[in-house]
């Protein structure tokens, strides 16, 4: 309905512009007069890409069938819930005990608010919430840095100290007129007084000293009168900052991808392809249907596929939109020719893994006071990630690692309960032993060794510009590629819904034309 009203102009739709793309959704419309009418599209893969595409399509009329390998469509959307079960290309089998409400999204997690997939939640009127995406008191442990077992450092304390001595010495050198070559008088009055604050550190009279302050946080927190709180004490020397490496992590909350606000479909990242397949509608979508071949004609495309039961058939369309893998999409058949062939082979996969831990209790909400956010460390499981939902409910899921390249490559070597013992052989060091006593059980994904897709994200050399991508990116026939692979903003749903969105109107412009 609300779909329906966007498009009669009556409601805000995804076509609401996404600098710097101006959308325009194809419509029925497009065809009076033009003697032509909607044809037929083939879609492979049911992932972000392929169901944006069916669904602009769709909005014009398009008869879009979908072929999906999986059980489900999304693609690496894909949240796991109790119940679910996923075999890798290795053999192993999980299967998720996850609590009634309990849930791990095993691939996207988070949106920024400029991202297109936010419009096209509002428009399939899927709720989002704030997903907590950096948060002052998670901590930063770093091993090789000689923090302890048990010693983590709360970010607070690590961007106290890390800005404090930055301002001390840039006050310092400023002070002894070390910048005078590119600061005026007045400059150096305005830098000062913005860096006394930033830094927290003593004014002229004091050195300009960082000796601490309320920013790095207390023993005992300001309460009633008498009580006015003790600050965290031993504040470490310069030196001892630096080596600790803690800087190399605040550059990531002023990452334009990755700033907060950040948000999250309330109830699972899937709520998104869920919506998406109820309003392309089922009758489009043939799961668990593997493609097998794409020929290409003058006239058409046929595309061969195995459906459940293991049959041959094949399908005839006007045009196929490709949205899968890339790299999977170079192991299928085609008469596309050399120079598609040779684009979809330069875009290699990357790795990355997660596993969830469900715990018994909140722990770390009521001991740690921490209520969502990530907590970085030098280990290989990288990073942790607290759940920004069901604050103070019996359980919760923490994303016990979320890690990339070689770090993923040597989780998803091991066994899911290897790779469970691990991250929790890890992640006591930094929580104690909750982290191992109240665990309830966990769900891993490898990326990598996961059937159909095989990746998380990819490499793209060169960028998607460069020239080996043309035919991807300005196909000649009647096959029209889409995927976050193929944009500037791979490994985002962001990037895979603009180029679909491309695909689609290069693809209607042919139709009008056709
Ligand atoms: N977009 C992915 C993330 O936010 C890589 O982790």
């Amino acid at each position: 309905m609300f779909a329906t009203m966007g498009a009669l102009g009556l409601a805000p739709t995804a076509a609401a512009a996404t600098p710097p793309e101006d959308f325009r959704a194809p419509r029925p419309s497009d065809f009076h007069l033009t003697g032509r009418s909607a044809g037929k599209v083939v879609i492979l893969g049911g992932g972000i890409a392929g169901l944006t595409a069916a669904y602009e399509l769709g909005k014009a009329g398009y008869d879009c069938t979908i072929l999906e390998p999986r059980d489900r469509p999304g693609g690496r959307n894909f949240t796991v819930r109790g119940g679910d079960s996923l075999t890798d290309l290795d053999g192993h089998t999980q299967r998720s005990r996850f609590s009634e409400g309990q849930y791990l999204n095993a691939g996207p997690a988070r949106l920024a608010q400029w991202m297109v997939t936010l419009d096209y939640c509002r428009e399939l009127g899927v709720p989002i919430e704030v997903f907590t995406n950096t948060n002052a008191d998670a901590y930063i442990y770093h091993e090789s840095a000689g923090m302890q077992p048990g010693k983590p450092m709360r970010y607070r304390t690590a961007k106290a100290d890390t800005y404090g001595y930055v301002s001390e010495l840039l006050a310092k050198a400023t002070d002894q007129g070390a910048l005078d070559q590119q600061l005026t008088a007045d400059d150096k009055a305005r830098l000062l007084s913005f860096i006394e604050d930033f830094g927290q550190i003593g004014g002229k009279a004091d050195g300009y000293a960082y000796k601490g302050g309320s920013n790095r946080g207390y023993t005992t927190w300001p309460g009633a009168a008498g009580t006015p709180g003790t600050l965290l004490g031993d504040v470490p020397d310069a030196s001892a900052v630096f080596a600790s490496g803690v800087g190399r992590h605040f550059s990531f909350e002023f990452e334009f991808d990755q700033a907060m606000l950040m948000f999250q479909p309330v109830g699972g990242m899937d709520q998104i392809p869920r919506a998406f397949a109820k309003a392309i509608g089922s009758h489009r979508f043939k799961l668990g249907c593997q493609a097998t071949s794409l020929v290409q004609s003058a006239d058409g495309v046929a595309v061969g596929y195995r459906d459940p039961q293991g049959r041959e058939r094949l399908l005839k369309a006007d045009y196929c939109v490709a949205a899968m893998p890339p790299h999977l999409l170079a192991k299928l058949p085609h008469n596309l020719g050399t120079e598609v062939q040779q684009g979809l082979t330069t875009i290699r996969p990357s790795s990355a893994g997660k596993i969830g831990l469900e715990y018994r209790s909140r722990w770390w909400e009521t001991d740690h006071r921490i209520y969502g956010g990530i907590t970085e460390t030098d280990m290989d499981l990288s990073h942790i990630w607290y759940p920004s939902y069901g604050h103070h409910g019996e359980r919760g899921v923490i994303v016990g690692y979320y890690n990339t390249g070689s770090n993923a490559d040597a989780y998803a070597a091991l066994t899911p309960a290897d790779r469970e013992a691990r991250a929790v052989m890890q992640g006591v060091k930094i929580h104690g032993e909750k982290y191992r006593t109240e665990l309830a059980n966990s769900f891993s994904i490898a990326w990598a060794r996961t059937p159909h897709l095989e990746g998380a994200w990819h490499s793209i050399p060169g960028g998607p510009d460069a020239a080996v991508y043309k035919p991807l990116n300005e196909p000649a026939g009647r096959v029209l590629f889409a995927g976050d692979w193929l944009t500037y903003m791979d490994a985002w749903q962001h990037g895979a819904i603009l180029s679909a969105r491309k695909a689609v109107t290069a693809l209607h412009s042919r139709a009008l034309k056709a």
